[in-house]
C-alpha cells in the first residue's frame, strides 16, 4: 500500500530534474521559443514547455546531420512545430536545391488497425494546412505537402535524404513510411521516430520493431518516448570530411 501510495505521488514526467541546464538554456531558448509557441494549443493559454523534452532532443538529432548532404522530412506535421525545429536547426545547410519536405494528410489519422489498440480514431488530430503554413512560412526551403502517407511520398522516390522524423501514431503509415526513408538515408542519415515508447501508439512501435527485425537497423529507445534509427557514417558522407 505505501509503495502503491508512494508511486503515485511521484512528480509527472515532465517535471524536470532542476540541475540540467538544457530545461532553461536560454542559448536554445531564445532561438526556438517562436517555434514552439502553437505547443501552448490554439488559444495560446496552454503550457508551451509541455514537450520540451522531445523538441530538445529532435533538435540535437536534427544537428547531427548538419554536414551532411541530403534533402529532410517529415511524416504528421500537424501545427508545424517539429518541422519548424528542424529547419531552425538546418536552416543554413540546405544547398543545391535541397528541400524540407514536410507531410500530412490534414485531414488527421486514418482508419487505425487492431495494432493501434484504441486510444485513436480515423479524423483524430486534425489540423489546418494554412496553420503549418503559416508557421513554417520563414523557411523558404520547407515544401509543405498534403495528402495520405504513403501515396504523397512518390515524387521524393529519387532523393537522397539526411534525416527524416516520422510522427504518424498508428501501424500502417509509421511501416510505410520507414521502408520509404530508411533506404533512402545517406550514411550517417538519422531517423527520429516519436512514438515509439508511447502507450498509446502501440503500432507505431510494432511498426518500428518488425522493421528493425527485418533489415538489423540500428535503433535506440530514448527517455523522451522517442527512439531513432541510423544509417551509419563514413568519411565519404560528411561534407569536408577527409577521403583517405
Ligand atoms: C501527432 S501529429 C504530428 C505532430 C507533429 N509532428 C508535432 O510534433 O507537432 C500526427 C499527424 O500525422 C498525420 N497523419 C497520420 N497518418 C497519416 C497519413 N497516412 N498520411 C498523412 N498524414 C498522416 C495526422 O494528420 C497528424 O497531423
Amino acid at each position: 500500500m505505501l509503495n502503491w501510495l508512494f508511486r503515485r505521488s511521484v512528480p509527472p514526467a515532465r517535471t524536470f530534474n532542476p540541475k540540467v541546464v538544457w530545461w532553461n538554456d536560454e542559448r536554445w531558448l531564445s532561438r526556438f521559443e517562436r517555434h514552439l509557441r502553437p505547443d501552448a494549443g490554439p488559444t495560446g493559454v496552454g503550457d508551451w514547455k509541455r514537450i520540451l523534452d522531445r523538441r530538445f532532443t529532435l533538435a540535437q538529432f536534427a544537428g547531427m546531420v548538419l554536414r551532411l548532404r541530403g534533402q529532410t522530412a517529415e511524416c504528421g506535421v500537424f501545427t508545424g512545430v517539429s518541422s519548424a525545429v528542424i529547419c531552425e536547426v538546418l536552416r543554413d545547410s540546405y544547398s543545391d536545391g535541397e528541400r524540407h519536405w514536410a507531410f500530412d494528410s490534414f485531414a488527421g489519422l486514418p482508419e487505425p488497425t487492431t495494432s493501434d489498440g484504441d486510444a485513436w480514431n480515423s479524423g483524430d488530430l486534425t489540423a489546418n494546412y494554412a496553420t503549418a503554413r503559416q508557421h513554417l512560412k520563414e523557411f523558404p526551403f520547407c515544401e509543405l505537402v498534403q495528402g495520405w502517407i504513403p501515396e504523397v511520398l512518390e515524387p521524393c522516390s529519387e532523393f537522397p535524404f539526411r534525416f527524416a522524423h516520422i510522427d504518424l501514431d498508428l501501424y500502417e503509415p509509421t511501416a510505410h513510411a520507414l521502408a520509404f526513408f530508411y533506404p533512402r538515408l545517406v550514411n550517417g542519415g538519422i531517423i527520429v521516430c516519436d512514438d515509439y515508447g508511447f502507450r498509446t501508439c502501440p503500432g507505431a512501435r510494432q511498426a518500428v520493431d518488425e522493421f528493425v527485425q527485418n533489415t538489423n537497423a540500428p535503433l535506440v529507445e530514448l527517455t523522451t518516448g522517442q527512439a531513432v534509427l541510423f544509417r551509419l557514417a563514413t568519411n565519404e558522407s560528411i561534407r569536408g570530411g577527409n577521403n583517405p
